[in-house]
């Protein structure tokens, strides 16, 4: 199609080194919408007649049903999803069929087709999304008056609500909803009718195409528009925390379903057993989940460092950009078709996560005998210490914080009085955690609640 100006034939190792078809040929359906849209706007503005334009479209229609049933078979030698659709027009509907690329580039054509497709997948990565932020909340709602073992540095450090774990996630997904959803009004946005890179001579109706296609508004600069892919990083961006959010969460789960944790519980459903160790329960969905979201992140890298270093407008490396925008698509995809059932499914037991914490001597109660201190007068920093030193003689005698007897706390701290026994409880610690946002189970009932809200709006906008 543009071998006009060449004398000599490309080489075979050329033309299977430029190709795309192995990459692009996906796109196929979202290719025919922009050309059955750049092709009404043709007819419209009289650069081809009425009957050209439902020639081409009618032609364009039985392209993609060739497509759909298998019949039509794409050649490496038409290089692209794009050029094969094009010829198979013209070989079905004749010469009529050469009018359609009047006005348009494969520049405009793959930036337009590339946006279209990506919208249908990012509103389908939503729905999933959505669904795992509901799984979180289910189970939030279900583990709310649950107590574990808090932690930070992987140290037990203050009992909390199962609930308030879950919804830390909920949140954490729920930004990334955010991002996602930002990713997709980045790409809201029409290039068809940029050209190869610097508009056209022709009268073209970009607000028309435009408006076929559902974008906001055309695009603002034709340079702009074809060497462009910061549509696509935003996409990426989005993922990457995905990406780092799922990877971290899972690592968790893993964790805490260890024997040494032991309270969680994953659904035999998503773990897989040994061949060789018949006791084996393996959580090699949340390992694989962890394994594949660093290819997500590498994804990333390589479409920045792709663009780099690009002249302004189009370069042919951005070809490449569709490798590791569709890898991180699936990848997304899969992790995501898993995932919310597995929360929804994942249980605890309760009376291991209350072992655990005994067996940390009922220490992740220190902080809250030092707030009673506080309470009573006493400056924080002397109540740090002197809770610390209490810490020390329980671990010493391998005695539990919440056995010591009245005398034994008041040696130890003699502004203890007999009101001390409303502290040591796990119920009273979590409960009293009644900051907005804290683990206080109100706390968490209200964070369930605008989580709920949140939720529901994001239904409604689907
Ligand atoms: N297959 C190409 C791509 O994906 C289409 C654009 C080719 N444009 C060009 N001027 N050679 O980017």
């Amino acid at each position: 199609m543009w071998k006009g100006r060449f004398e000599e034939d490309t080489a075979q190792v050329v033309q299977k080194f430029t190709q795309s078809l192995d990459l692009d040929w996906r796109l196929y359906k979202h290719d025919i919408q922009g050309s059955v849209a750049h092709v009404r706007m043709l007819g419209k503005v009289g650069l081809i007649s009425d009957l050209e334009a439902a020639q081409i479209v009618d032609g364009l229609n039985i392209v993609l049903a060739e497509i759909e049933s298998g019949k039509f078979k794409p050649s490496e030698e038409l290089e692209d999803v794009h050029m094969n659709i094009e010829s198979r027009l013209t070989e079905l509907i004749g010469a009529v069929g050469a009018k359609l690329h009047a006005g348009r580039s494969r520049n405009d054509q793959v930036a337009t087709t590339v946006r279209l497709y990506l919208r249908e997948r990012l509103t389908n990565l939503r729905k999933s999304l959505v669904s795992l932020l509901g799984a979180f909340l289910d189970r939030a709602k279900k583990h709310r008056l649950v107590i574990i073992s808090g932690y930070t540095h992987l140290q037990q450090a203050q009992p909390i609500s199962l609930g308030h774990y879950w919804m830390a996630w909920f949140e954490t997904f729920s930004r990334d909803c955010e991002r996602l959803e930002f990713a997709a009004r980045s790409l809201d946005e029409c290039p068809l009718g940029s050209g190869a890179l610097a508009g056209s001579t022709l009268p073209l109706d970009r607000d028309m195409t435009c408006g076929l296609l559902g974008f906001a508004h055309p695009t603002r600069n034709s340079l702009d528009t074809v060497g462009t892919r910061d549509y696509m990083s935003d996409y990426h961006h989005f993922a990457s925390l995905f990406a780092v959010h799922a990877s971290r969460m899972a690592e968790d789960l893993i964790i805490y379903a260890t024997q040494e944790f032991g309270w969680l519980k994953l659904p035999d459903s998503f773990c897989t057993g040994s061949s060789i160790m018949p006791q084996k329960k393996n959580p090699d969905v949340l390992e694989l989940i962890r394994g594949k979201t660093g290819q997500v992140i590498g994804h990333t890298v390589d479409l920045l460092i792709m663009t780099k270093g690009l002249p302004m407008t189009y370069d042919r490396d951005l070809q490449e950009d569709k490798r590791g925008l569709f890898a991180s698509l699936d990848t997304l995809d899969g992790i995501l078709e898993v995932l919310p059932s597995l929360i929804a499914k994942t249980e605890v037991d309760e009376r291991a996560a209350r072992a655990s914490l005994e067996k940390g001597l009922g220490l992740a109660l220190a902080t809250d005998v030092a707030e009673y201190l506080v309470l009573k007068g006493v400056p924080f920093r002397d109540a740090h210490w002197k809770v610390g030193k209490l810490a020390h003689y329980c671990i010493e005698k391998e005695k539990p914080l919440t056995g010591l007897s009245l005398d034994e706390l008041m040696t130890h701290i003699p502004e203890i009085e007999a009101d001390v026994v409303d502290i040591l409880s796990l119920e009273k610690s979590v409960e009293r955690r009644d900051t907005f946002g804290g683990t206080g189970f109100e706390q968490v009932r209200a964070q369930i609640e605008r989580g709920e809200e949140i939720l529901g709006e994001k239904i409604r906008a689907m």
